[in-house]
Protein backbone atom coordinates (compact mmCIF):
# COMPACT_ATOMS: atom_id res chain seq x y z
CA UNK A 1 0.00 0.00 0.00
CA UNK A 2 1.21 3.37 -0.97
CA UNK A 3 0.06 6.08 1.60
CA UNK A 4 1.29 9.78 1.00
CA UNK A 5 1.20 12.78 3.42
CA UNK A 6 1.18 15.49 1.51
CA UNK A 7 2.25 19.12 3.61
CA UNK A 8 2.99 22.16 2.70
CA UNK A 9 1.58 26.30 3.95
CA UNK A 10 -1.68 27.34 2.81
CA UNK A 11 -1.98 27.88 -1.18
CA UNK A 12 1.50 25.66 -1.45
CA UNK A 13 -0.53 23.24 -3.85
CA UNK A 14 -1.29 20.39 -1.50
CA UNK A 15 -5.13 20.25 -3.19
CA UNK A 16 -3.96 20.67 -6.40
CA UNK A 17 -1.29 18.18 -6.52
CA UNK A 18 -3.33 15.46 -4.89
CA UNK A 19 -5.44 15.09 -8.04
CA UNK A 20 -2.37 14.11 -10.25
CA UNK A 21 -1.21 11.88 -7.50
CA UNK A 22 -4.70 9.94 -6.83
CA UNK A 23 -5.03 10.44 -10.74
CA UNK A 24 -1.60 8.53 -11.69
CA UNK A 25 -1.42 5.64 -8.99
CA UNK A 26 -5.18 5.01 -7.91
CA UNK A 27 -4.66 6.30 -3.94
CA UNK A 28 -7.65 8.12 -2.19
CA UNK A 29 -7.58 11.27 -1.27
CA UNK A 30 -8.29 12.25 2.30
CA UNK A 31 -8.76 16.19 2.50
CA UNK A 32 -9.22 17.10 5.90
CA UNK A 33 -10.24 20.50 4.90
CA UNK A 34 -12.82 19.06 2.99
CA UNK A 35 -14.23 16.75 5.11
CA UNK A 36 -14.90 19.86 7.82
CA UNK A 37 -16.07 22.11 4.97
CA UNK A 38 -18.57 19.24 4.37
CA UNK A 39 -19.39 19.34 8.27
CA UNK A 40 -20.35 23.03 8.26
CA UNK A 41 -22.21 22.39 5.10
CA UNK A 42 -24.19 19.84 6.68
CA UNK A 43 -25.34 22.95 9.01
CA UNK A 44 -24.94 20.55 12.02
CA UNK A 45 -23.83 22.13 15.55
CA UNK A 46 -20.07 20.82 15.11
CA UNK A 47 -20.24 22.44 11.91
CA UNK A 48 -21.22 25.58 13.33
CA UNK A 49 -18.37 25.45 16.25
CA UNK A 50 -16.20 24.39 13.27
CA UNK A 51 -16.55 27.19 11.01
CA UNK A 52 -16.22 29.94 14.07
CA UNK A 53 -12.39 28.05 14.11
CA UNK A 54 -11.93 27.79 10.19
CA UNK A 55 -12.92 31.50 9.34
CA UNK A 56 -10.58 32.96 11.37
CA UNK A 57 -8.09 30.79 9.80
CA UNK A 58 -7.54 28.61 13.59
CA UNK A 59 -6.72 24.70 13.71
CA UNK A 60 -9.16 22.46 14.53
CA UNK A 61 -8.72 21.04 18.49
CA UNK A 62 -6.34 17.70 17.55
CA UNK A 63 -9.09 15.83 20.16
CA UNK A 64 -11.46 16.59 17.56
CA UNK A 65 -9.64 15.17 14.29
CA UNK A 66 -8.19 11.89 15.89
CA UNK A 67 -11.63 10.52 15.29
CA UNK A 68 -12.23 11.30 11.91
CA UNK A 69 -8.70 9.56 10.46
CA UNK A 70 -9.44 6.69 13.25
CA UNK A 71 -12.49 6.07 11.44
CA UNK A 72 -11.29 6.57 8.01
CA UNK A 73 -8.42 4.26 8.08
CA UNK A 74 -10.51 1.70 10.10
CA UNK A 75 -12.77 1.86 7.14
CA UNK A 76 -10.46 1.14 4.28
CA UNK A 77 -11.28 -1.14 1.65
CA UNK A 78 -9.37 -4.44 1.55
CA UNK A 79 -8.26 -3.48 -2.32
CA UNK A 80 -7.48 0.12 -1.25
CA UNK A 81 -3.94 0.92 -3.22
CA UNK A 82 -3.14 3.72 -0.55
CA UNK A 83 -4.57 6.63 0.79
CA UNK A 84 -3.01 10.53 -0.14
CA UNK A 85 -3.27 12.54 3.85
CA UNK A 86 -3.81 16.04 2.15
CA UNK A 87 -3.74 18.47 5.23
CA UNK A 88 -3.17 15.82 8.02
CA UNK A 89 -1.39 15.73 10.06
CA UNK A 90 -0.81 19.47 11.01
CA UNK A 91 0.68 19.52 14.74
CA UNK A 92 3.26 17.20 15.93
CA UNK A 93 0.81 15.37 17.95
CA UNK A 94 -1.58 14.54 15.22
CA UNK A 95 1.69 13.10 13.38
CA UNK A 96 2.62 11.10 16.30
CA UNK A 97 -1.01 9.97 16.62
CA UNK A 98 -0.65 9.15 12.87
CA UNK A 99 2.19 7.01 13.05
CA UNK A 100 0.66 4.88 15.85
CA UNK A 101 -2.45 4.17 13.81
CA UNK A 102 -0.66 3.23 10.45
CA UNK A 103 1.64 0.92 12.61
CA UNK A 104 -1.82 -0.22 14.37
CA UNK A 105 -2.71 -1.33 10.41
CA UNK A 106 0.73 -2.45 9.79
CA UNK A 107 0.77 0.84 6.77
CA UNK A 108 3.81 3.13 6.62
CA UNK A 109 3.44 6.64 4.44
CA UNK A 110 6.43 8.74 2.78
CA UNK A 111 5.93 13.02 3.73
CA UNK A 112 6.05 14.82 0.92
CA UNK A 113 6.74 18.34 1.76
CA UNK A 114 5.41 21.05 -0.50
CA UNK A 115 8.11 24.40 -0.11
CA UNK A 116 6.67 27.74 -1.49
CA UNK A 117 7.68 31.25 -1.34
CA UNK A 118 5.41 33.53 0.71
CA UNK A 119 4.90 36.25 -1.56
CA UNK A 120 3.65 33.25 -4.04
CA UNK A 121 1.37 31.76 -1.70
CA UNK A 122 -0.52 35.29 -0.56
CA UNK A 123 -0.72 35.78 -4.30
CA UNK A 124 -2.21 32.04 -5.37
CA UNK A 125 -4.47 32.25 -2.42
CA UNK A 126 -5.43 36.13 -2.89
CA UNK A 127 -6.58 35.15 -7.11
CA UNK A 128 -8.79 31.82 -5.27
CA UNK A 129 -10.15 33.85 -3.06
CA UNK A 130 -11.87 36.19 -6.51
CA UNK A 131 -14.13 32.89 -6.87
CA UNK A 132 -13.65 29.97 -3.90
CA UNK A 133 -15.80 32.16 -1.89
CA UNK A 134 -14.04 30.47 0.92
CA UNK A 135 -14.13 32.59 4.39
CA UNK A 136 -10.80 32.21 4.77
CA UNK A 137 -9.25 33.03 1.59
CA UNK A 138 -8.67 36.96 2.32
CA UNK A 139 -5.42 38.61 3.11
CA UNK A 140 -6.31 39.33 6.77
CA UNK A 141 -7.20 35.61 7.35
CA UNK A 142 -4.61 33.90 4.96
CA UNK A 143 -1.43 35.93 6.48
CA UNK A 144 -2.89 34.49 9.48
CA UNK A 145 -3.55 30.84 8.67
CA UNK A 146 0.10 31.09 7.02
CA UNK A 147 1.37 32.09 10.96
CA UNK A 148 0.02 29.33 11.98
CA UNK A 149 1.63 27.08 9.81
CA UNK A 150 4.90 28.50 11.05
CA UNK A 151 3.92 28.24 14.63
CA UNK A 152 2.24 25.07 14.61
CA UNK A 153 2.71 22.61 11.52
CA UNK A 154 6.69 23.74 10.28
CA UNK A 155 7.86 21.19 13.40
CA UNK A 156 6.54 18.27 11.95
CA UNK A 157 9.04 18.24 9.43
CA UNK A 158 11.63 17.78 11.88
CA UNK A 159 9.58 14.75 13.18
CA UNK A 160 9.34 13.02 9.84
CA UNK A 161 12.95 13.83 8.62
CA UNK A 162 13.98 12.24 12.33
CA UNK A 163 11.67 9.25 11.49
CA UNK A 164 13.79 9.15 7.83
CA UNK A 165 11.05 9.37 5.61
CA UNK A 166 10.71 13.17 4.57
CA UNK A 167 10.63 14.24 1.07
CA UNK A 168 10.94 18.23 0.48
CA UNK A 169 9.85 18.93 -3.03
CA UNK A 170 9.99 22.76 -4.28
CA UNK A 171 6.55 24.05 -5.35
CA UNK A 172 7.33 27.42 -6.79
CA UNK A 173 7.24 25.84 -10.08
CA UNK A 174 4.22 25.52 -12.64
CA UNK A 175 2.28 23.02 -11.84
CA UNK A 176 3.30 20.02 -13.72
CA UNK A 177 6.78 20.72 -12.66
CA UNK A 178 5.46 20.30 -9.12
CA UNK A 179 4.24 17.29 -10.42
CA UNK A 180 7.03 15.56 -12.30
CA UNK A 181 9.10 16.04 -9.03
CA UNK A 182 6.72 14.50 -6.67
CA UNK A 183 6.23 11.87 -9.26
CA UNK A 184 10.08 11.20 -8.95
CA UNK A 185 10.26 10.87 -5.14
CA UNK A 186 6.81 8.09 -5.55
CA UNK A 187 8.30 6.21 -8.32
CA UNK A 188 11.41 5.99 -5.97
CA UNK A 189 9.52 4.47 -3.50
CA UNK A 190 7.66 1.95 -4.99
CA UNK A 191 10.97 0.13 -6.90
CA UNK A 192 13.03 0.75 -2.99
CA UNK A 193 10.06 -1.63 -2.62
CA UNK A 194 9.45 -4.21 -5.05
P1 LIG B 1 -7.36 23.17 4.00
O1 LIG B 1 -8.57 23.07 3.21
O2 LIG B 1 -6.44 22.02 4.08
O3 LIG B 1 -6.63 24.50 3.55
P2 LIG B 1 -5.08 24.95 3.54
O4 LIG B 1 -4.11 24.06 4.18
O5 LIG B 1 -5.13 26.34 4.01
O6 LIG B 1 -4.73 24.76 2.06
P3 LIG B 1 -5.44 25.35 0.79
O7 LIG B 1 -6.60 24.47 0.42
O8 LIG B 1 -5.75 26.79 0.95
O9 LIG B 1 -4.27 25.24 -0.24
P4 LIG B 1 -3.56 23.98 -0.89
O10 LIG B 1 -2.22 23.78 -0.34
O11 LIG B 1 -4.49 22.78 -0.94
O12 LIG B 1 -3.38 24.56 -2.34
P5 LIG B 1 -4.33 24.42 -3.61
O13 LIG B 1 -3.96 23.22 -4.38
O14 LIG B 1 -5.75 24.58 -3.20
O15 LIG B 1 -7.72 23.55 5.53
C1 LIG B 1 -8.61 24.61 5.81
C2 LIG B 1 -8.76 24.77 7.30
O16 LIG B 1 -9.32 23.55 7.86
C3 LIG B 1 -7.47 24.98 8.10
O17 LIG B 1 -7.07 26.34 8.11
C4 LIG B 1 -7.89 24.49 9.48
O18 LIG B 1 -8.69 25.44 10.12
C5 LIG B 1 -8.76 23.30 9.15
N1 LIG B 1 -8.01 22.03 9.10
C6 LIG B 1 -7.76 21.26 8.01
N2 LIG B 1 -7.02 20.19 8.35
C7 LIG B 1 -6.81 20.27 9.68
C8 LIG B 1 -6.08 19.49 10.60
N3 LIG B 1 -5.42 18.37 10.21
N4 LIG B 1 -6.04 19.88 11.89
C9 LIG B 1 -6.68 20.99 12.30
N5 LIG B 1 -7.38 21.81 11.47
C10 LIG B 1 -7.44 21.44 10.17
O19 LIG B 1 -3.84 25.68 -4.44
C11 LIG B 1 -4.14 27.00 -4.03
C12 LIG B 1 -4.30 27.87 -5.29
O20 LIG B 1 -3.04 27.94 -5.95
C13 LIG B 1 -5.28 27.29 -6.31
O21 LIG B 1 -5.98 28.34 -6.90
C14 LIG B 1 -4.38 26.57 -7.33
O22 LIG B 1 -4.95 26.54 -8.60
C15 LIG B 1 -3.12 27.41 -7.27
N6 LIG B 1 -1.90 26.62 -7.48
C16 LIG B 1 -1.58 25.43 -6.91
N7 LIG B 1 -0.36 25.01 -7.29
C17 LIG B 1 0.12 25.98 -8.12
C18 LIG B 1 1.34 26.12 -8.85
N8 LIG B 1 2.31 25.20 -8.79
N9 LIG B 1 1.49 27.23 -9.60
C19 LIG B 1 0.50 28.18 -9.67
N10 LIG B 1 -0.68 28.09 -9.02
C20 LIG B 1 -0.87 27.00 -8.25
Amino acid sequence: MLNIILCGAPGSGKGTQSEFIGKTYGLKHLSTGDVLRGEIASGSELGKQIEAIISKGNLVPDDMMYGVIENYIAGLPEDCKGTIFDGYPRTVSQAESLTKLLEKYHMEAIMIDLMVDEQLLIQRLIERGKVSGRADDNLNTIRHRIAVYHNQTEPIAHYYLHHGNYCPVNGNHPVPDVFLQIKRIIDNNISRNS
